[in-house]
């Protein structure tokens, strides 16, 4: 941590002993004009904040460290294309693929990346063209019908998110399949349900090396073969991918690849080519929108203030619930079925970026990082784990996303939800102490002795802090910046932090594992050198 940031964080310490020691409640009572100090508007949105464990002078403190880890200085690296994924020696520009086609160039090492962006939109808006007009027609001349993405992480989590969460802006024939699991079994469910002649895949994947991703993308391509022939190959597969030289070796024609660049992480590719399946799922005027949308939160990140800067304030109350009131987690609890994929995509937007070890000098973290996020669609969590949140002595921190209109609108279900969602928040603010509970079980009549002993299983602490954001609607303008908003949380976490969000060093050793122990399982070689565990589950699992 940089010497800046650790001063002030003495000080935020020592805000924090008197938060630790009050109730939302009295917060609460103490000033009328909490939820209005407390809550910040951007367009039709509205992020209220006031149920966190904040204080306005606590905030103040909160929005010190905007300027003093330097917030802005590093946002004007990001955009000037400077190589802040310094580990990789790349820079992190996923903003480029969202800029306007009129509002300049951003450079990259003096060059700017702009008219290459667009190119690969305007392929990806022929091909869409070709497939939903049905002119792209597959080995045996019919026009397709599937699409199947093969790809994993950021190249599956982020499309197969936003074509759930725009479920009532889909295609109306075209139906988009996602495989990523190396388990046969992901593959093998979709494609008992398809035809070899109306599906086409996409290979996604930002190397074209990754284990999984080129499992099932020859698993496929035996599927297809075994069904067309070789030279069905060319009609039913193209790619997405920064390798183009890996993909002309998988036999895919470079025509039909679609390429993105090394300055656009895994996590933050749904704006690129990867976001390809999701253009067929719902149309390249709204996958335009989405864009729309995303620049738009760009632009609001990279001109409010702190106080009114949305992504700015989601970082700070993150940090001060991590590092101040200790809190190890989060939980993401979208009131919206089509968004029932965030929490996955989040995790790994902000564990894969924020879950680090070392700052950026290399140096050993002395502070907590990334929250282990984790969620489940409302109000199904309700049914789930709410049970923990309410009385479960833990700190979770909780972050609830509404929309005012729904996407699908059936009478007598929104109205529902939304009460739903907002009781949640309040229940878990205010608690309902002993005696109150008592007193609610005895005015229903119940004997004081049960009242005595019940009451206690019934009482609530609350004092749970969370965070409600409210939408108007849930269409691919408000996805894109809701998306982008996190993207932008994500990072100034990571400026406070001083660690690097765009590299992933954290996955390699494990898979560099399974390829030593890959021979040992096909029983090509030797389990020498292994721990009892790993050679006694390996002698085990022979036992099939
Ligand atoms: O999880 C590690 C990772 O490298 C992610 O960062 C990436 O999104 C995923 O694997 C897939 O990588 P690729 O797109 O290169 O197949």
């Amino acid at each position: 941590m940089r010497p800046a940031t650790a001063a002030a964080w003495e000080t935020l310490n020592r805000a924090a002993e008197a938060v630790r020691s009050s109730h939302l409640r009295d917060m609460f009572a103490a000033d009328p004009q909490r939820f209005a100090h407390l809550s910040v508007g951007w367009n039709d949105w509205l992020l209220d904040y006031s149920k966190q464990r904040v204080t306005t002078a606590s905030m103040e403190l909160l929005h010190g460290l905007w300027q003093t880890a330097d917030v802005p200085g590093w946002i004007a690296r990001m955009r000037a294309g400077e190589a802040i994924n310094h580990s990789e020696g790349r820079a992190a520009l996923h903003i480029a693929l969202r800029h306007p086609a009129n509002k300049g160039a951003i450079l990259l090492a003096g060059h700017d990346v702009m008219p290459a962006v667009h190119g690969e939109l305007d392929k990806m808006q022929r091909f869409a063209a070709q497939v939903h007009g049905r002119h792209w027609r597959g080995a045996t001349g019919e026009p397709i019908s599937d699409i199947v993405n093969i790809g994993i992480g950021g190249s599956d989590l982020g499309p197969r998110m936003a074509t759930q969460a725009l479920s009532a802006f889909r295609h109306a024939e075209l139906r988009v399949h996602y495989v990523a699991n190396l388990d046969g079994a992901d593959l093998a469910t979709v494609l008992a349900a398809l035809q070899p002649r109306t599906t086409l895949f996409i290979i996604a994947s930002k190397t074209f090396t990754t284990q999984e991703t080129m499992q099932n993308a020859a698993s496929a391509r035996n599927w297809l073969v075994q069904g067309l022939g070789e030279a069905a190959v060319a009609r039913h597969f193209v790619a997405v991918s920064t390798n183009l030289a890996e993909v002309a070796r998988f036999g895919i024609d470079p025509a039909n690849a679609f390429a993105f660049w090394d300055w656009v992480g895994g996590r933050y590719s749904l704006w690129s080519t990867i976001g390809l399946p999701l253009v067929l799922a719902v149309g390249f005027e709204n996958f335009r929108l989405l864009l729309a949308g995303a620049h738009a939160m760009d632009e609001h990140f990279f001109s409010a203030p702190i106080a009114e800067n949305l992504p700015g304030v989601l970082a700070l109350l993150e940090v001060w619930n991590t590092n101040f009131l200790g809190a190890g987690t989060r939980a993401l609890l979208p009131y919206s079925q089509s968004l029932a994929l965030l929490p996955r995509y989040l995790q790994q937007l902000e564990m894969e970026s924020n879950g680090k070890q070392v700052d950026r000098q290399g140096v050993p973290l002395a502070c907590a990082t990334s929250p282990i996020l984790w969620g489940e669609a409302g109000t199904n969590g309700q049914h789930a784990f709410y049970q923990l949140i309410h009385q479960g002595r833990r700190l979770v921190p909780c972050e609830f996303i509404v929309c005012k209109n729904p996407d699908f609108a059936l009478p007598g279900h929104h109205e529902k939800l939304l009460a739903n969602c907002f009781a949640q928040s309040e229940a878990l603010m205010r608690g309902r102490t002993l005696a109150e509970t008592s007193a609610e079980l005895a005015a229903s009549g119940m004997p004081s002795d049960q009242v005595a002993s019940l009451a206690p299983y019934r009482s609530f602490p609350g004092n749970q802090p969370s965070t409600t954001l409210l939408l108007p609607r849930l269409d691919p303008f408000n996805l894109g910046a809701l998306l982008a908003l996190y993207e932008h949380k994500v990072f100034v976490e990571s400026v406070i932090w001083d660690i690097n969000p765009f590299d992933q060093w954290g996955v390699e050793y494990g898979k560099q594992l399974a390829s030593r122990l890959l021979p040992v399982i096909e029983g090509k070689t030797a389990a020498d050198g292994l721990d009892s565990s790993t050679t006694g589950l390996i002698a085990a699992s022979r036992g099939r």
